[in-house]
C-alpha cells in the first residue's frame, strides 16, 4: 500500500488530522490499535477551544457539535465555602465549547467512514522505517498478515503508550516530565449538572470538579490517593465526599444518581523534545501529557494538528517545507505554555501531601488574588479559552 500521510493512531488527533488532509486532497491512512468502539469507549474530557472548534469546522465535522454543544461563557471557583465566577466572555471576548471527546470521536469517524476514508483497525507490531530517510515506510500485521505502507510522511498520533515516540533515538530525545502525589477519581451520571457552568473546588478535603456532559449528563471528580483502587467507591460514596468538598449551597443541590462509569486517572505533566524527527511528527498524547485540571488534554491535540495540518498544506500546495520544519518549535511555543496552565491550576486547586501550614497560606493568596483582580482573573481566562495559534 502507498500513502502521502501514514497516521499512527485512530484517535481525536489521528481521525482530525485526516479528516483535514483529505479535504485537501491529500491521501492517508490511519493505523488503529483497537476497535472504533473499543475507542469510543474511552470516557475522556470535553472542553473545547474555540480553535479546536475552529479546525472541526474546517474539518467539515462540526454539524452535530453545534447542535448539541453548550457554550460556557465562565466558570466558578470555589475555595472552601466562597465562591467566585471568571468571566471568559467579558475578559476575553471568547468562550468554550462544551461537547464529549467521545462524541466528537465518533463524528469524525462516521466523517471519515463517509468518504471511504482508509482506517486499519487491530492493527498489531507497529514499526516505524526510515523516519530519518525522504522514503519512511511503516510495517505492521492485521489477522496475523504482515503489511507494509510506503508513505512521505508519518504522522504520530498514538498517544502517550504510542510507539511513535519510541522511535525518536535516545539520543535525540529529550524527556520533562513531572508526577503528582494523587489521581482523580471521575464519575459520569445521567443526572442534571449541579450548575450550568463548570465549578472548580479546592475544599480542605482535596480538590473537587462538577462538569458535564449535557444537561443530562454529568461528570464529577474528587482528588483521591493513589494509594485508591476505584472498587473501594461506591457510588454513595463518592456522592457523599463530593458534598463535602463543594460549598453548602451547591452540596445542598447536587442530584445524584447511578453511575455510568468511574475511574481513577493518575496526574502528569510531560512533554517529549523535538516533536519531530526526519519524516515523522508526534502529536497530542504522543509527545505530551497535561493533568486535567486545565482541561488542555483535548485541545493541545488540537494545537498540534492545527500546525502540522498547516504545514503539510504548505509543502503539497506550494512545495515549501517552512511549516513542516517550524513544526516542533511552533507546536512546542503553545504546548509549554498550556503545560504551564495545567501545572499552575493544579497547584492552585489541590492539596498536596506534603503541603505545610505556609503552603496552604500561599495557596489562600493566590486565589484571594485571584477573586479579586480582574487581570488576573483575564490571564486566567485567556489561557483558559485557548492562547492564540
Ligand atoms: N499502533 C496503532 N495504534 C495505536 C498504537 C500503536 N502502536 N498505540 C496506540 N494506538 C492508538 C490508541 O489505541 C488510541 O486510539 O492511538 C490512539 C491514541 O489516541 P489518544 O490516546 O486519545 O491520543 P490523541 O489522539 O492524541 O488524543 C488526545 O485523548 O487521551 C486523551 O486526554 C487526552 O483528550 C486527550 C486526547
Ligand atoms: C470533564 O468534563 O471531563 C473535564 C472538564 C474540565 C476539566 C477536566 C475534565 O478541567
Amino acid at each position: 500500500m502507498r500513502t502521502q500521510v501514514a497516521i499512527i493512531g485512530g484517535g481525536p488527533s489521528g481521525l482530525l488530522l485526516s479528516q483535514l488532509l483529505h479535504r485537501k486532497g491529500i491521501d492517508t491512512v490511519v493505523l488503529e490499535r483497537k476497535t472504533r468502539d473499543y475507542v469510543l469507549g474511552r470516557i475522556r474530557a470535553g472542553v473545547l477551544e474555540t480553535g479546536f472548534v475552529d479546525l472541526m469546522r474546517e474539518a467539515g465535522v462540526a454539524e452535530r457539535m453545534d447542535a448539541e454543544c453548550i457554550i460556557h461563557d465562565g466558570t466558578v471557583i470555589a475555595f472552601g465555602e466562597k465562591q467566585f465566577r471568571i468571566d471568559f466572555r467579558e475578559a476575553t471576548g471568547e468562550s468554550v465549547v462544551i461537547y464529549g471527546q467521545t462524541e466528537l470521536t465518533r463524528d469524525l469517524y462516521d466523517a471519515r467512514e463517509a468518504v471511504g476514508g482508509k482506517i486499519v483497525f487491530n492493527v498489531e507490531d507497529v514499526v516505524i522505517h526510515g523516519a530519518d530517510t525522504d522514503a519512511p515506510h511503516l510495517t505492521y500485521s492485521v489477522d496475523g498478515a504482515e503489511k507494509r505502507i510506503d508513505c512521505e510522511f508519518v504522522a504520530g498520533c498514538d498517544g502517550f503508550h504510542g510507539v511513535s515516540r519510541q522511535t525518536i533515538p535516545l539520543n535525540v530525545r529529550r524527556e520533562y516530565e513531572k508526577v503528582y502525589p494523587f489521581g482523580w477519581l471521575g464519575l459520569l451520571s445521567d443526572t442534571p449538572p449541579v450548575h450550568e457552568e463548570l465549578i472548580y473546588s479546592n475544599s480542605e478535603r482535596g480538590f473537587a470538579l462538577c462538569s458535564q456532559r449535557s444537561w443530562t449528563r454529568s461528570r464529577y471528580y474528587i482528588q483521591c490517593s493513589l494509594s485508591d483502587h476505584v472498587e473501594d467507591w461506591t457510588d454513595q460514596m463518592f456522592w457523599n465526599e463530593l458534598r463535602r468538598r463543594l460549598p453548602q449551597d451547591v452540596a445542598e443541590r447536587l442530584v445524584t444518581g447511578k453511575s455510568i462509569e468511574k475511574s481513577i486517572a493518575p496526574l502528569r505533566s510531560f512533554v517529549t523534545e523535538p516533536m519531530r524527527w526526519g519524516r515523522l511528527f508526534l502529536c497530542g498524547d504522543a509527545a505530551h501529557i497535561v493533568p486535567p485540571t486545565g482541561a488542555k488534554g483535548l485541545n493541545t491535540a488540537a494545537s498540534d494538528i492545527h500546525y502540522l495540518y498547516h504545514g503539510l498544506l504548505q509543502y503539497y500546495e506550494e512545495g515549501d517545507s517552512e511549516g513542516i520544519d517550524r513544526y516542533s518549535e511552533k507546536a512546542l511555543a503553545r504546548i509549554w505554555k498550556a503545560e504551564r496552565f495545567s501545572w499552575s491550576t493544579t497547584n492552585l486547586l489541590h492539596r498536596f501531601p506534603d503541603q505545610n501550614g505556609f503552603d496552604l497560606k500561599m495557596q489562600k493568596a493566590d486565589i484571594d488574588f485571584l477573586r479579586e483582580n480582574r487581570e488576573a482573573q483575564s490571564v486566567f481566562a485567556q489561557n483558559y479559552v485557548g492562547l492564540p495559534f
